[in-house]
């Protein structure tokens, strides 16, 4: 890590200087300590203290997450990844998130989460079994990305083998949520949503026709059938709730698994310590969360005017949440820029806060937990053979490749 201070008098989301992507770090600690409430051109504004984030999130009146007025002109009002993005969960204001995730925690209650642990520990062990075969893999192609995708799969009952496919459309439809976007990747998202929908549509008039369709897709069926204030969602609701979750459900939990294996095999002493007190598997899993948010970027817009790190703000005014800066400021989480798995306490928001916090935070935990946990202790000897990738993303922290030999 370079230890000078960069200029950020100018620094824009829409164009981060070159080395921002290999370490957006030092980046923040200048924002933080500079201009924590910093204008950007477009007029919106990034925050980038861990006090001025949790104060707008814990204020949902105030701050709205709904984003008809950001994504008509980004996406076209009408588009497929207009009403995809603003039907989903995440992206809607009370009351309608409250009734939509209410509808999500009936599926996802922490019984059926945790009966999910056997499955998740027989996936894991069958992706070691072939890097020992092999002698080694890329984390991400062989482990990080196949684990999280076939337990969202499974919940929702889609067959295995539509996993790259799936894959595919979540990186279009999310990448279309990026600062800076070409009419390619515009297109590429548009179609993605359609192409989802239609999949999905037959999904569930199948599941609709043999209800008992076996073990495999009980969320999807939770859903389907929840009502809340005596409704259940409507068609439309239901396929941009399961296109949502494929997308948080997968590409998070990868990232974490990619991150976390490159911090701990950058550090033989973290992974020692891991070894000798398995134990800390808990504390590794937040750590690696906080150190490397796998989600940068949450937003949200003034519902009347406000005042956050005592500047003015407009109602109508949109706030970049900068979470990777969050995690690492020192007004919050001693020596920040150190990786230590047994950190203690680690209030980290990189699931958010607040009433649209993560709801697949619980199964997030668990796959890390799981992931980490037999990897370190069957393979003592693992180490990297070359460098970890990095793709050229903001609002998602992404490892493209990481080789390692077993
Ligand atoms: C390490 C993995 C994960 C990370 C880092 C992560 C991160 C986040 C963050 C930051 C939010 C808050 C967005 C906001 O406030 O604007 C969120 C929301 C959400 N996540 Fe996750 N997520 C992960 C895994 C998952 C999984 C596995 C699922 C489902 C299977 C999931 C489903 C959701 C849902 C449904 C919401 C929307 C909640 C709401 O709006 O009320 N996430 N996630």
């Amino acid at each position: 890590m370079t230890t000078t201070e960069p200029d950020i008098r100018d620094f824009d989301l829409q164009a981060v200087p070159g080395d921002f992507i290999a370490d957006p770090y030092r980046y923040f600690a200048a924002l933080r300590e500079h201009s924590p409430v910093h204008r950007l051109p477009d007029g919106s504004v990034m925050l980038t203290r861990y006090d001025d984030l949790c104060a707008v999130y814990r204020d949902p009146d105030g701050w709205r997450s709904g984003k008809k007025a950001d994504f008509a002109p980004k996406f076209g009002p009408g588009s497929p990844l207009y009403e995809h993005h603003t039907t989903s969960v995440v992206f809607t204001d009370p009351p309608d998130h409250r009734r939509i995730r209410n509808l999500f925690q009936a599926a996802f209650t922490r019984k059926a989460l945790e009966a999910l642990r056997p499955r998740i520990a027989e996936l894991v062990d069958g992706y070691l079994d072939a890097a020992e075969d092999r002698g080694g893999m890329d984390v991400v192609e062989d482990f990080s990305f196949t684990l999280p995708i076939a337990v969202i799969c499974q919940m929702l009952g889609l067959p295995p083998e539509d996993r790259v496919l799936i894959r595919d459309w979540a990186v279009a439809i999310l990448t279309a949520l990026e600062p800076k976007l070409t009419p390619e990747q515009l297109d590429t998202g548009n179609r993605a949503v359609t192409d989802f929908k239609a999949y999905l549509t037959d999904l569930i008039a199948h599941r609709k026709a043999h209800p008992t369709d076996g073990a495999d897709g009980e969320v999807l069926t939770a859903l389907m059938e929840a009502e809340e204030d005596g409704r259940k969602l409507s068609e439309l609701e239901l396929l941009h709730q399961c296109i949502f979750m494929l997308n948080a459900g997968h590409e998070t939990s990868t990232n974490m698994i990619s991150h976390g294996v490159h911090e701990m095999l950058r550090r033989p002493d973290q992974v020692a310590r891991l070894h000798t007190d398995p134990g800390l598997i808990t504390t590794m899993v937040e750590e690696v969360l906080r150190f490397q948010a796998p989600i940068q970027i949450n937003n949200r817009r003034a519902a009347r005017d406000a005042v956050v790190g005592g500047v003015d703000l407009p109602e109508g005014t949109v706030v970049h949440l900068m979470i990777g800066a969050a995690n690492h400021d020192p007004a919050q989480f001693a020596a920040p820029e150190q990786f230590d798995i047994g950190r203690q306490p680690n209030r980290h928001l990189s699931f958010g806060l607040g009433i649209h916090i993560c709801a697949g935070n619980t199964l997030g935990r668990i796959e890390g937990e799981i992931a980490f946990g037999k990897l370190f202790a069957r393979f003592p000897n693992l180490r990297l053979t070359g460098p970890a990738k990095l793709a050229n993303r903001i609002r998602f922290r992404e490892v493209t490749e990481l080789p390692v030999a077993v």
